[in-house]
């Protein structure tokens, strides 16, 4: 679908090409004619002839001597690229690409290992990573860039144990059920009620936190009901004692602890959830 992506070509110092080999790929990739003479003159030339769209990406740190030759080659495509609008030349440093994959697989580990907890230590964990977790979901994208979800942070007992109870009986068991399993810490969100994409916006704040918790090595569980508690006078009026003005909508609770299990399997994927459009 998507055609008018341009060509890229990647040079990449970390794959430890020779001069030549590097001139063959960029001649391969664009097709040079068969008197390309394999040397910088003649690549500036070819370059220079090039009429379609492309990017050349360098990938180096500049401090390697022996990938002088990446240097050169992305230096002519930048002189080349002056004059000749069809190539555009991107640089990037490759300890910031190391660093950037190595970041990213970390990140789609977590996706793929965190679980809903469900059996937790009553042990605190250390304010220090709660303020971690929180600070995930402050920076989870919101609609607009409204920013307009808040959490409150109980590690207050008593009213934890508060909020346990009232969840139970919004959602209908027996006063002996803890919904929240036993976690010591329940992170409320709230979406503010005027913005179109509260809600949207607060269930991404605990998607944030709940891979952060899982990160640190805590478990975590969203537990519902959290609209039903703030629809309540009492709630509104916690929200009034905490100074919070305005109209909101409880989205969730991130409940947070040390698990007191083993990290469960990831329940099956279900199938064809998928669509593919090329
Ligand atoms: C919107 C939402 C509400 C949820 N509410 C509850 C809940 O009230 N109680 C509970 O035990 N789990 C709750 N969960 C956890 C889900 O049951 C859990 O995510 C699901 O079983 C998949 O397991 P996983 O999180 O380990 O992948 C909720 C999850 C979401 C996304």
């Amino acid at each position: 679908m998507l055609k008018d992506i341009k060509k890229e070509i990647v040079i990449d110092e970390r794959e430890n090409k020779t001069e030549n080999e590097i001139l063959k790929y960029i001649a391969d990739q664009l097709q040079f004619p068969g008197y390309f003479g394999m040397n910088f003159d003649a690549l500036n030339d070819c370059l220079g002839d090039v009429n379609e769209p492309i990017t050349i990406t360098i990938i180096q740190n500049g401090m390697n001597p022996e990938s002088e030759h990446v240097r050169i080659i992305g230096e002519i495509a930048e002189t080349v690229s002056k004059w000749n609008s069809n190539i555009t030349v991107k640089h990037l440093n490759s300890d910031d690409i190391i660093k950037r994959e190595s970041n990213t697989n970390t990140i789609l580990q977590a996706m793929k290992e965190r679980r809903s907890i469900r059996k937790f230590k009553p042990d605190m964990p250390s304010k220090e990573d709660l303020e971690q977790i929180i600070e995930a979901g402050l920076y989870a994208a919101s609609g607009r860039n409204e920013q307009a979800v808040i959490t409150i942070a109980v590690t207050n007992q008593e009213l934890r144990n508060k909020i346990s109870k009232d969840n139970c009986k919004i959602g209908g068991w027996s006063e002996s059920t803890d919904p929240f399993y036993g976690a010591p810490v329940i992170l409320i969100v709230l979406g503010r009620k005027s913005r179109i994409t509260y809600v949207y916006d607060g269930s991404l704040v605990i998607g944030n936190m709940m891979l952060a918790a899982h990160s640190l090595g805590l478990g975590s569980i969203w537990i519902h009901r959290a609209k039903e508690e703030f629809e309540t006078e009492e709630y509104q009026s916690l929200l009034k004692e905490l100074g919070i003005e305005g109209e909101w909508e409880g989205i969730g609770h991130c409940a947070v602890g040390y698990m007191d299990c083993e990290l469960p399997d990831p329940p099956a994927r279900k199938e064809n959830r998928v669509y593919w459009i090329e």
